[in-house]
This record gives structure tokens, sequence and C-alpha cells, in this order.
């Protein structure tokens, strides 16, 4: 079937095939959350974060705006439907019976928060106390895709209670250093525990009939499981990186460009034995290049990694950001045209193109690729 602009359709299989309809996030009324026990183990422990929180300064959300309308008018120009959340009001608390927190996160990124697999849209448990409302944000897109799309399945997964019970103390102090934080990583002691299931929708990457899954700080062995469960047609793979003394969100960390390449962060090499269904299958992991930064922009939350978190428009075409020099030289070399788009002043909101967009629609049905 062939995709047109004026009928709204939801589906998407994978990562790289032709995108026909995406969601932008916007930058409006984004805090800096309180400190919570989960956000606290991912601001590293020399960021600028620490200790402060609120609503960002204007300058910047009127910043992060302007280049993410360019970005969504780019992808229009394009030919690509793009829509955007309506925020809510992040300044306000959330109390639920479990937990308090003084403040919200932003309707950014997306891709945090929306899982779309197939003709299915599902909202992620979320791990931080103050995402926990986020969905809110892309309430009224949702809402209209299912009256406008008789096969759209709008899905919510059980909403997590985030008791203490949720997160190690081990985690809770500042000076954990990087030296611990890598072995931990290493033998899989996340801040997250198994008291429910938890995921974040970043965590997971769609590879036709399998989901890749991240094990770390924001998806628990737990949440894996409950995925499995919901997704019975599909293979559901659980993948750590070793490398990364911070390991939320997979997607500056494993990135798959096209059927059979995979661009992996060198210093969080996927290990030997969870390599062994791509090898099998004749897919290539190449180590990215270096991001042309040594330092993430102010009030960021990522790492410099951002360089490889990049959106595949179709097999042959990607998104990088503009400064990203080394990124964007790669994959020429790959055989990719690359669409520049500036981003980097939106980085502090929450990630990159990949991360600050959540597909609706693209081309391509649900292929095994690892028979
Ligand atoms: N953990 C990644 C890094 O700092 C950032 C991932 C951001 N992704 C996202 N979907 N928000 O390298």
């Amino acid at each position: 079937m062939v995709w047109s602009p004026e009928k709204t359709e939801v589906k998407s299989w994978n990562e790289w095939d032709t995108l026909r309809h995406v969601i932008v996030g916007r930058a409006d009324d984004c805090h800096i959350p309180p400190e919570e026990p989960a956000l606290d183990a991912k601001v590293p422990e020399d960021s600028d974060m620490r200790g402060q929180w609120g609503r960002r300064p204007q300058e910047t959300i009127d910043r992060a705006n302007e280049l993410l309308d360019n970005f969504a008018d780019q992808l229009r120009k394009r030919g690509v439907r793009v829509d955007r959340p309506v925020s809510i009001d992040h300044s306000q608390p959330v109390t639920t019976p479990d937990f308090h927190t003084d403040s919200q996160f932003g309707c950014m990124p997306p891709r945090d928060v929306l899982l779309t697999v197939g003709h299915e849209m599902l909202e992620a448990t979320m791990s931080y106390r103050c995402r926990w409302f986020e969905y809110l944000n892309y309430r009224p897109l949702l809402k209209q895709y299912w009256e406008e799309d008789p096969k759209f399945r709008h899905e919510a997964a059980p909403k997590p209670r985030l008791t203490d019970e949720d997160y190690h103390p081990d985690y809770l102090s500042d000076k954990i250093g990087v030296e611990k934080r890598l072995k931990w990583a290493e033998e899989k002691f996340f801040v997250t525990t198994e008291e429910e299931p938890l995921f974040d929708a970043a965590d997971v990457l769609r590879f036709g009939k399998d989901l890749v899954v991240q094990h770390g700080f924001t998806t628990n062995l737990k949440g894996i499981e409950w995925l499995r469960r919901h997704f019975p047609d599909h293979r559901v793979h659980t993948v750590n990186f070793p490398g990364d003394p911070y390991p939320i969100h997979i997607d500056a960390t494993f990135t798959p460009l096209r059927p059979g390449l995979i661009l992996n962060n060198p210093q969080r090499r996927l290990p030997e034995e969870q390599r062994e269904m791509f090898h099998k299958n004749g897919w290539e992991i190449v180590d990215s290049a270096q991001p042309a930064h040594n330092t993430p922009p102010p009030l960021c939350y990522s790492s410099t990694w951002l360089s490889m978190n990049v959106l595949v428009l179709d097999p042959k075409t990607v998104c990088v950001e503009k400064s990203e020099v080394y990124q964007a030289e790669q994959m020429d070399k790959l055989g990719m045209e690359v669409v520049e788009v500036e981003l980097r002043d939106a980085y502090a909101f929450g990630g990159g193109l990949h991360c600050c967009t959540a597909d609706v629609y693209r081309d391509g049905d649900c292929e095994d690729y690892f028979p």
C-alpha cells in the first residue's frame, strides 16, 4: 500500500525504512527536575547540573525550539509529515500515593516515551518520577491517530509505583567515581532494582521481528520480560554495553543504519557473546567515528556521543548533526547521503536527532532479518 499524507496511518517496524511521518519534540517549558534516585545516578558527577533544578533558562528554551522547528521544516520539505506534541505545565509537582516530586521534565525527547512497533504505539513505564506523566504531552496526537486510523493500537505499559524499593541506595552517593560505576555496569548492577517492570522506550531498537533492548539504568530485566510477553510475535534480545558508566538509552551506543550495518560506540562495545545473532546473519558492526566535541554543551544530561544519535530517513539517507564532521565523513564512506541538521544547542533538552523524534510511519513490513 502506498502512503498518503492525507490519511493517518501508524506503522513502523524498524529504524531505517523510508520515514513518512514523525513526531518532533518541543523544548517548551522544559525543567531540570529536582533530585530523585534514578536521575541522580545518571547526572555525571562533575556535571554543571548537580544541585540545581527549576525551569530551564528561557533563552535556551527559545534557541532549542528554533532548532527543533527548523528540523521539522527541513523534514517537511523532504515530504515527511511532522507532528508536534502539546506541552503540559511541567512546573506542576506530582504526588501519587507512592512518591512526590516537585517538578516534571519536559516534552523532549519523544523517543524516550513512545515505542512504535508495527501498528502500535506503546507508552513506556518510564523510570524517573519526574517523567511519570510525560505521556500526557503526546496524548493529543495519540488521540488523533486513534480516531483517524482504525488499525492503530494505542497501548500503555502498567504505570510503575516508583517507590524507594525501585532504586539501589548504593547509587545515591554523588561520590561513586567512574571506576566503580564501570565495575557495577560490568556486573550489571544498575540503579534500578527488579521491584517491578521498568523500561524507557529509548532503550529499545526495532529490527523487524527482533527487538534489541538495553538492560541498564532505565530498563530492568522485568521491563524486558514485560516487553517479551507484550510482543509475543517478536524475539526480544537483552544487550549490555559494559564500557558505559551511565547506561541509559541505547541510541548513542548502538545505531542501525540499514539492513546489515550497525554503528557501535567504540567505548561501549557490544560483548562478543551478544554479537552472535548479528554475525551469523552477515550483519556488520562497525565502530562509530569520534565525536567532534570534547565536552557536551551546558546543562546537558548526555555525553558527547550524541554524535552517533542520527536519524535514518531511508536506507541511503541519514540526518547527522551539523557540527559532527567526523560522523558525517564516516557516513559518506559507508555510502549514506548525509543531511546536515543543526541541533547541538538543543542537546541539553534530552538528546540528539534520534532522541528528539518518534516514528509514526515508515514504509516496509515486519521482516525477519535474523532467521
Ligand atoms: N546515554 C546517552 C549518552 O549520554 C544519551 C542517550 C540519549 N538518548 C535519548 N533517547 N534520550 O551517551
